[in-house]
């Protein structure tokens, strides 16, 4: 049973999930709790097979592990071909909101109804091949839609000003239903960014190398973003 729904997190305002990537994995604790500090609202787990993304990073023991040093949502992004197979794992090792691809090879309407079974809140997440209507038809079953502003799999890649119409639209359908679903980026956001992702419509922001490596530290890289 996941204990941080991401529907309790404000819809009005901007949210900041840090994006463990970037973080120093040999002291990957202290890195987390630097940032709880600094005033992020959830954490960004990317998992990555090496079969969906041409890369690899963390399961579930690992979030198992940093479940007990912090009390922060975990944001769960599964970038693997089979989610399917994985919900429980990730559910019972301490994920809270568990987002996985509509380009995986599973019936997205499947594991939606997986991760609700586990007690999780629903993210849907779309490459950037995607367009927003491929995710119209789940809206009114998932809790948060995760446009992706790079190609998933690595950290540190430029972000595409280009996916910003596709975050608009679906901002429009979300408000036009009147629907309390969080509209997440993920990708190259930092300060120069981030004002064309919220301006389209945008409330969370994942960011890994704009927070964890930001030269003033943490707390000013999120209260830059936030503002
Ligand atoms: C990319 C991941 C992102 C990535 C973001 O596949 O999903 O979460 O870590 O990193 P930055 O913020 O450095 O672009
Ligand atoms: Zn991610």
């Amino acid at each position: 049973m996941c204990k941080r729904p991401l529907s309790s997190l404000s819809s009005v305002g901007t949210l900041v999930a840090p994006s463990i990537l970037a973080a120093d994995f040999s002291i990957l604790g202290e890195e987390i709790r630097r940032v709880e500090r600094a005033g992020a609202d959830m954490l960004h787990v990317d998992v990555m097979d090496g079969h969906f993304v041409p890369n690899i990073s963390i399961g579930p023991p690992v979030v198992e592990k940093i479940r007990g040093i912090t009390g922060l949502p975990f944001d769960v992004h599964l970038m693997i071909s089979r989610p399917l197979s994985y919900i429980g794992a990730f559910a019972t090792a301490g994920a809270d909101g568990i987002t996985f691809h509509l380009e995986a090879d599973d019936d997205p309407a499947e594991v939606i109804k997986a991760i609700r079974r586990e007690g999780c809140s629903v993210g849907l997440c779309l490459k950037p091949a995607s367009p927003a209507e491929s995710v119209f038809g789940y809206l009114d079953a998932v809790d948060l839609v995760l446009v992706m502003t790079v190609e998933p799999g690595f950290g540190g890649q430029r972000f595409m000003a280009d996916m910003m119409p596709k975050v608009r639209d679906l901002r429009d359908e979300i408000d036009s239903r009147g629907l309390r679903v969080h509209l997440e980026v993920d990708g190259g956001i930092d300060e120069s960014t981030v004002g064309a992702a919220t301006g389209a419509g945008a409330n969370v922001l994942v960011a890994g190398t704009a927070v964890f490596r930001h030269p003033l530290g943490a707390e000013h890289a999120i209260g830059i973003l936030k503002k």
